[in-house]
């Protein structure tokens, strides 16, 4: 019997998704949200910043990033359901072909109460994106962030038995309209100086603790395989840009191969900073490819930070970085673009990227306006505007001087 890679899955899946498979009614408000991956308190919804935006600016006539793209992968945002009607998600229709709910398809969204579910308000956004002909990246089954409390209550086998319950409630209720999904996110140690408290590659959320081992990850994309054989399913991390990291990350991917656990791909979110190396993100495409060749691989949470913080900042907003204010020096915007140009010409360089997704579509739609602490950022390839910015103009036009 033939056996399809994982990549032969997307393709065969992608071309179906993009016909428009199935859709069901949505409804609800906005509200919900998670909490950022990096500040301990929750994080409301971002609200954008009051800025009044002009009439969107159309990109250059024929040129979009998603036909930009068209040879090489999807180009995907984020977006949530109190984008979609307005300019953020009038960019996100002609620019993108994949979309992923930035927070709706969270457990504390869909779930935050054990046994009742409500994908009214992950439906709006989804049948938004698929009656837009796009792509949907199911954003995430398990994440420690937005995982309540219920979920980690009593022995390791009830707690199975209980997110074996949730992930094929969720990934059947989407299976029309979702074939890619991040299985797990942000389950890879942070602790990328000194040592892992001695608990190995894994990160030592209230999932470990709970369960007593990584074991949770198996048991997540096994749910999610039976629940819908022919979804892709990623594991999804961020500063895979970091050697000391992605070591870890690679050791689980193993481990998970090894056990025969059905992983597909593996997700960089990409976040990146002023002085990321772009050459240590093509290095972290060209480890998983160098060990893994059938694995796909996704540019999930792109967005470039006009900011480097200490990590005080992250962990409790002392010594951030000062605020640039509404309209960034034309210097800043320049070396973004130069970022981005760079980025690209190595994903594009690469057949195993698949996808590749900006988180947000204007810079005022970034959480990072909010974390790790609240000041006007500019990180992605629209202004608040929604004015293509000269990092949109660097990836999409070769002769574009920055
Ligand atoms: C963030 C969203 O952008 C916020 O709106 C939400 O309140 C919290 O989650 N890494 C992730 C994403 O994997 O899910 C996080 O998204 C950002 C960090």
């Amino acid at each position: 019997m033939m056996q399809f890679t994982a990549r032969d899955r997307l393709k065969f899946l992608t071309g179906a998704a993009a016909l428009g498979l199935g859709a069901c009614g949505g409804g609800g408000g906005g509200g919900g949200g998670g909490s950022s991956a990096s500040a301990p308190a929750p994080v409301a919804v971002t609200p954008t910043p009051p800025v009044t935006p002009p009439p969107v600016t159309p990109a250059p006539a024929g040129t979009t990033l998603q036909s930009a793209f068209n040879a090489n992968f999807k180009m995907g945002t984020a977006l949530n359901g109190q984008q979609i009607a307005g300019p953020s998600g009038d960019i996100a229709r002609d620019e993108f072909n994949s979309i992923t709910p930035e927070y709706e398809l969270k457990a504390n969204n869909i779930a935050p109460t054990q046994g009742v579910f409500n994908f009214d308000q992950a439906d709006r956004v989804v049948d938004w994106a698929i009656a837009n002909g796009k792509e949907v990246r199911g954003h995430a089954l398990l994440w420690h962030e937005a995982t309540p409390d219920y979920f980690l209550q009593g022995t390791p086998a009830q707690i199975r038995t209980r997110l074996e319950t949730y992930i094929t409630t969720v990934v059947d209720h989407f299976k029309d309209r979702i074939k890619i999904w991040d299985v797990v996110n942000e389950v890879v140690s942070v602790d990328i100086y000194n040592g892992n408290n001695g608990v190995g590659p894994d990160r030592d959320t209230a999932w470990l603790q709970a369960v007593g081992s990584g074991d949770y990850i198996d048991w997540a994309f096994r749910a999610a395989r039976a629940a819908d054989p022919d979804a892709v399913l990623f594991l999804n991390d961020y500063n895979t840009e970091n050697p000391i990291k992605r070591a870890w990350l690679i050791e689980i991917v193993q481990r998970l191969l090894d056990r025969g656990v059905p992983i597909d791909g593996v997700g960089h979110q990409f976040h990146f900073q002023p002085d990321t190396e772009i050459s240590a993100a093509a290095g972290a495409i060209d480890a998983v490819d160098g060990l893994f060749a059938g694995l796909i691989q996704h540019v999930t949470e792109l967005d470039m930070n006009m900011y480097s913080d200490p990590g005080t900042c992250w962990e409790s907003e002392t010594g951030c970085a000062a605020d640039l204010g509404a309209n960034p020096p034309a210097a800043n915007l320049a070396a973004q673009a130069q970022m981005a140009r760079d980025l690209f010409d190595v994903l594009k360089a690469r057949s195993s990227v698949e996808s590749v997704s900006v988180w947000g579509v204007r810079d005022g739609d970034s959480w990072l306006n909010f974390s790790p602490t609240e000041r006007f950022n500019h990180p992605l390839l629209f202004d608040r505007s929604g004015n293509p910015k000269p990092a949109y103009r660097a990836i999409t036009d070769p002769d574009y001087e920055i």
